[in-house]
């Protein structure tokens, strides 16, 4: 356990039934948190829930409906009592589709989701936190908030948002005790992102090629950067977005970053 301060510390993750959320869950309860994951789909939370232990609660709710949200704050605190650690990590693909043959209620649910679903559980989430005097939130960005991706006009505006509001919430509240953070992952290999490689939407040797580590990442390694921003150790740390990616975005030359075997 490299984080003992992480011990009994109430952690709720929203996209918690799959990929990054749910590594992140399955992380802190190594670290002998109590967990909460929830994510749209019910079912799946509370079965993932059931195997990290009696102890974890699984639950549904939409980040991106407001009475969702309040209900999945108010069901952590009603088991647990307070609520230390946020980890927004609900999220859904983008369409990939040129801009001219986009839909625009496709955009404004990209949005919804990632960033309203995100300012909307760090809003309730934080009463709590102020009233405690301490807590950590993690949200989730991307190396698509930062870099230009064609055709992820909405998945990449959602996520330049959320690293700014990460700024403007970690700047309200750090006097206060509430650090605010995020982590930009690269390509980590989730659900998420095996189907878009699925779909033909990703060449993941590309990817490798484009990633001077010369691989794809995994769940874990975003995981192991939540428990630390989480921690004590990053009590100085808040209003950052975090890049989790091999070095994809210190990468500026022309031509591949990576020139060894692929695997
Ligand atoms: N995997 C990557 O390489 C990668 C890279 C950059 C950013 N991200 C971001 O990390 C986050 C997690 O991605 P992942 O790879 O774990 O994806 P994932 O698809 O494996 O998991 C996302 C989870 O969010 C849930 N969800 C979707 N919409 C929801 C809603 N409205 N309310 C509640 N839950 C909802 C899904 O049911 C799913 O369980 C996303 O925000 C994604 O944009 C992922």
């Amino acid at each position: 356990m490299p984080y003992p301060e992480l011990k009994g510390r109430v952690v709720l993750v929203t996209g918690g039934a799959s990929g990054l959320g749910l590594a992140a869950g399955q992380s802190f309860v190594r670290e002998g948190a109590s967990v909460v994951l929830a994510d749209l789909h019910a079912d799946r939370a509370v079965a993932e829930a059931g195997l990290l232990g009696p102890a974890h609660l699984g639950l549904g709710g939409d980040v991106s409906n407001e009475a969702d949200v309040a209900s999945m704050v108010n069901a952590t605190l009603t088991r647990f009592g307070r609520l230390d650690v946020l980890v927004n990590s609900a999220g859904i693909p983008d369409s990939f589709l040129p801009t001219l043959e986009q839909d625009v209620a496709d955009f404004r649910r990209l949005v919804d989701v990632h960033l309203c679903g995100t300012y909307m559980m760090c809003k309730a989430a934080a009463p709590q936190m102020l009233r405690q005097g301490r807590g950590a939130m993690i949200n989730l960005s991307s190396v698509a908030g930062v870099l230009g991706l064609a055709r992820r006009n909405a998945y990449s505006a959602a996520k330049a948002g959320i690293g700014m509001m990460t700024r403007t919430l970690g700047c309200e509240w750090a006097a206060q005790g509430i650090r605010v953070n995020a982590i930009a992952p690269g390509y980590m290999l989730t659900p998420f992102m095996q189907k878009l490689v699925d779909e033909g939407k990703l060449d993941a040797d590309q990817v490798r090629r484009r990633t001077p580590a010369g691989r794809l990442g995994s769940a874990r390694h975003i995981a192991d950067a939540m428990l630390f921003l989480a921690s004590d150790g990053a009590e100085f740390i808040t209003g950052v977005t975090l890049p989790v990616d091999g070095g994809y975005m210190a990468w500026g030359a022309v031509g591949d970053a990576y020139g060894g075997p692929l695997n």
